[in-house]
């Protein structure tokens, strides 16, 4: 049996203004929301999230496409039918809109007042008890401006669900709070929500929220541009894409290779930046093996090597990935190196045509490793912000040449164009390190 969503949107139109001024803001969006289900929209600012959200909330008129909420149909509905509708979706907005000149239990119970059927005591009742569930049971009496962000924003949850709405519909909850109490403020929501089997639609650009979604929804300059579950399942897009990556290498050419990382890139900015697991550190990491190997080919150079620089001060990077011609030699992890961490300190391009003749080369490593190094080209992958993410060297043009302007220029750009990836390796592992020290 299928059961019905709780809303169903499908292929909605909206524009604002009139005449010469009218402009599209929505095309031609269509998905569903199961009960229980926790759908975050995210996307830019102006691409359309609150006028979609609105619209689903009953606040503003459907003109284009139909829109079904909670078994209503929303198109040409009457205002008594709208206001119906309005009374069974929770409301929670960036600033908490409590009213200043009631303590926070009377802002709760104006919401089951707003419901009618429910007595004085009742209603203090369950204010009460709702209160002390998101963590308020000692503020009940307070004002609005007694408390902190985040403590106004619980009292707004608590006044979205003590009606036991069907639906919550969230605006930017967590814009107005700093990190932790916006985690704290999702997470409660999220609980409370599943306990009471409530749908909910979660507008944010907070992308430190994403992992509370059971799906996530982009919206781009009015078009829903990807719709995604983040259970496992979906990740199979992405595992595709990194298998056609990984193992095409070297018959992709240059174009064809960039292309795909750019959608790896992008299935992993659209949802699992988010999830620190084994998986996702697993599946960047082949795909930076696969461009160290490609750049190998590329500067057809005997070896290449990634070295990924990290955050914590004083560890210059955290892991190398290195590969020649056939092969990934090694993914280690280690504090520094001569010349990469030259490049690392200056931003140079350095090229070396005669290693041995540097002073920044350090004999010991192929002195360790039994190779010998006779040239170097080395440059750091920067990010829009000229951040340092990682350093790509590779070594030894085949057939005793050096490397020269146009392997600089190539690897240059190749390097700009690969940059995205370790902006998500960096993100991962400022999460893993959050998650760490999190924990006590
Ligand atoms: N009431 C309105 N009248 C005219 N234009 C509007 C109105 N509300 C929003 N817009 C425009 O519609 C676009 C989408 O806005 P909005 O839905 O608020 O986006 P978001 O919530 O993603 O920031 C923006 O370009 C905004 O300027
Ligand atoms: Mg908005």
């Amino acid at each position: 049996m299928r059961i019905e969503p709780v809303i169903k949107v499908s292929k909605i139109n909206h524009y604002y203004g009139t005449g010469q001024l009218r402009k599209q803001i929505l095309f031609d969006i269509s998905t569903e929301i199961q009960a229980g289900e926790i759908v975050i929209v995210t996307g830019p600012s102006g691409s359309g999230k609150t006028t979609l959200l609105t619209l689903i909330g009953a606040l503003r008129s459907v003109q284009e496409g139909s829109l079904t909420v909670l078994g209503q149909q929303l198109n040409r509905a009457n205002n008594k039918l709208l206001e119906n509708v309005r009374k069974n979706i929770g409301f929670i907005f960036q600033s908490h809109n409590l009213l200043t000149s009631l303590t926070a239990s009377q802002n709760v119970q104006m919401s089951l007042a707003l419901h009618g059927g429910i007595s004085k005591r009742e209603a203090e009742r369950k204010a009460q008890a709702i209160l002390e569930m998101v963590g308020l049971g000692e503020r009940v009496n307070y004002y609005p401006n007694q408390m902190s962000g985040g403590q106004k924003q619980r009292v707004a949850i608590a006044r979205a669900l003590v009606t036991n709405p069907s639906v919550i519909l969230a605006d930017e909850p967590t814009a107005a709070l700093d990190k932790k109490s916006g985690r704290d403020v999702v997470e409660m929501l999220q609980y409370l929500a599943k306990q009471q089997d409530c749908a909910i639609l979660l507008v944010t650009h907070d992308n430190r929220i994403l992992d509370v979604a059971d799906r996530i929804i982009s919206l781009e300059d009015g078009f829903l541009t990807s719709s995604k579950n983040t259970s496992s399942n979906n990740s199979h897009r992405l595992a595709s894409l990194k298998w056609e990556l990984i193992n095409h290498v070297e018959d992709l050419s240059l174009k064809d290779f960039l292309s795909l990382l750019q959608q790896v890139t992008g299935e992993f900015q659209s949802f699992l930046i988010l999830i620190d697991n084994e998986a996702t550190r697993k599946c960047l990491e082949e795909i930076i093996e696969a461009i160290t190997l490609k750049i190998t080919h590329l500067l057809q150079a005997e070896r290449s090597t990634i070295f990924i620089v990290d955050d914590t001060p004083g560890n210059l990077w955290s892991k190398i990935v290195q590969s020649n011609r056939k092969k990934l030699l090694k993914v280690g992890i280690t504090a520094h190196f001569g010349i990469a961490a030259h490049v690392s300190a200056t931003r140079e391009c350095l090229n070396i045509p005669i290693a041995s003749q540097d002073y920044r080369y350090s004999p010991a490593i192929d002195e360790q490793t039994g190779y010998q190094t006779r040239n170097i080209l080395c440059l750091p992958i920067l990010n829009s912000q000229s951040k340092v993410l990682a350093i790509s060297q590779v070594l030894n043009k085949i057939g005793n040449n050096c490397f020269d302007r146009k392997d600089e220029q190539l690897l240059g750009e190749f390097s700009q164009q690969i940059s995205a990836i370790f902006d998500i390796w960096c993100h991962l592992q400022k999460l893993h390190k959050s998650s760490i020290t999190g924990k006590h």
